[in-house]
């Protein structure tokens, strides 16, 4: 792809503990965008030991790493910055000191190198990680599944890639649910793989077929069955806690109590969005955001789609590496921004931390 007629843009995203940059590639008529470099530091490392991620010592890492790692998109990208249609960057929602290592970065390189820049919701950018090599596939509209760390959104995706938002969580996200349990269970951050990794061993130790007949602990499913598009995961959380609060040999069941944990999430996910599906009359079904990372959401949700629908409606999911924080994501969803000419000037890029979808 890399000659004369390619078209090149970069994203840049830095609203957590990610530093992240990528170039994408497309053709000079802009039909399609392909990713041509996904760098990402990750701090995961530093902030397991504070059992969370600490603002202050995440925006210090973004500053050390983001020139490296824009350098290091650039050269596996094999382009030059002058290459370079725009830049894009992640101006919301996100940690307000990492949001601005990122967007302060990437507007004094928009300045230098004389570019326009592209300013991109971070949730915005997750669903968009689902157009990534499956543009052409997607058949809109969608119902769209976005659960992270610190979201869980039902959307609408109209036939023009307009956003409406149906349902979200009422207080924690799903992600966060994750690790608020792994901390209560002293399992360590971030909670979504290590609970996951747990109730997996739980099915290996028990069989798939024994599960019903072996369940000891039973947690609730809150707002399962409401009647609207919301969702709420703190009483789960406050159960769990009861649960073990009760229970003197908790730590004997741990693999249990985290198999019945994250059976009650994906249970509610599904449940919510088979249904969201069936009343917007949708054709197409995605999932995105870091707990779509999850390999039993991924597949218990392909299973229940295929089940409810009988192959009427295509189920989409992001490659793995760009369901958690990267900047692939940023790029893809600003290549349709380009296309719609919606670039700034860099005087006009300004952090939002609690940007909404729009
Ligand atoms: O999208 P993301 O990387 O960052 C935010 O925008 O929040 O999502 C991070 C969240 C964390 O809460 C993490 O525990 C969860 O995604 N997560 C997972 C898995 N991998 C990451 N949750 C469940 N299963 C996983 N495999
Ligand atoms: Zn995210």
């Amino acid at each position: 792809m890399n000659n004369n007629k390619s078209k090149y843009l970069i994203g840049i995203e830095t609203s957590c503990d990610e530093t992240a940059a990528s170039v994408i590639s497309f053709s000079e008529k802009g039909e399609s965008f392909q990713v041509l470099s996904n760098v990402i530091s990750s701090q995961i490392e530093i902030h397991k030991k504070y059992g969370g991620v600490v603002p202050e010592v995440a925006a210090r890492e973004h500053v050390l790493n983001i020139l490296p790692v824009i350098d290091e998109a650039l050269k596996t990208a094999k382009i030059s910055y002058s290459n370079l249609e725009a830049i894009a960057v992640t101006s919301g929602p996100g940690l307000v000191t990492s949001l601005i290592s990122g967007i302060e970065t990437a507007k004094s390189l928009a300045y230098a190198w004389k570019k326009p820049m592209i300013s991109i919701n971070h949730i915005e950018g997750h669903i968009f990680a689902n157009f990534i090599n499956n543009d052409a596939k997607i058949n809109l509209p969608a119902i769209i599944l976005t659960v992270s760390g610190g979201h869980t959104i039902l959307l609408k995706m109209g036939k023009n890639k307009k956003i409406k938002i149906i349902g979200e969580t009422r207080d924690d996200a799903a992600g966060e649910a994750y690790d608020k349990a792994a901390k209560m269970l002293g399992l360590g951050y971030p909670g979504g793989p290590i609970i996951s990794q747990y109730a997996a061993k739980y099915v290996e130790n028990v069989g798939e077929t024994n599960l019903e007949k072996k369940k000891t602990i039973k947690l609730p499913r809150p707002m399962i069955n409401s009647s609207d598009f919301d969702f709420s995961f703190s009483g789960l959380k406050t159960a769990l806690l009861y649960e073990i609060k009760k229970d003197k040999a908790w730590k004997k069941h741990i693999e249990e109590y985290c198999h019945e944990y994250q059976q009650a999430i994906i249970d509610i996910l599904i449940k919510k969005t088979i249904k969201a599906a069936i009343s917007h009359k949708v054709h197409t079904i995605m999932l995105s955001g870091g707990v779509s990372a999850n390999k039993e959401l991924r597949e218990q949700m392909a299973k229940s789609i295929a089940e409810s629908f009988s192959g009427k409606i295509d189920f989409f999911v992001p490659e793995l590496k760009y369901t958690t924080d990267n900047a692939a994501m940023i790029a893809a969803a600003a290549f349709f921004k380009l296309r719609q000419g919606k670039t700034l000037d860099f005087s006009k890029v300004k952090a939002n931390p609690s940007s909404e979808l729009k």
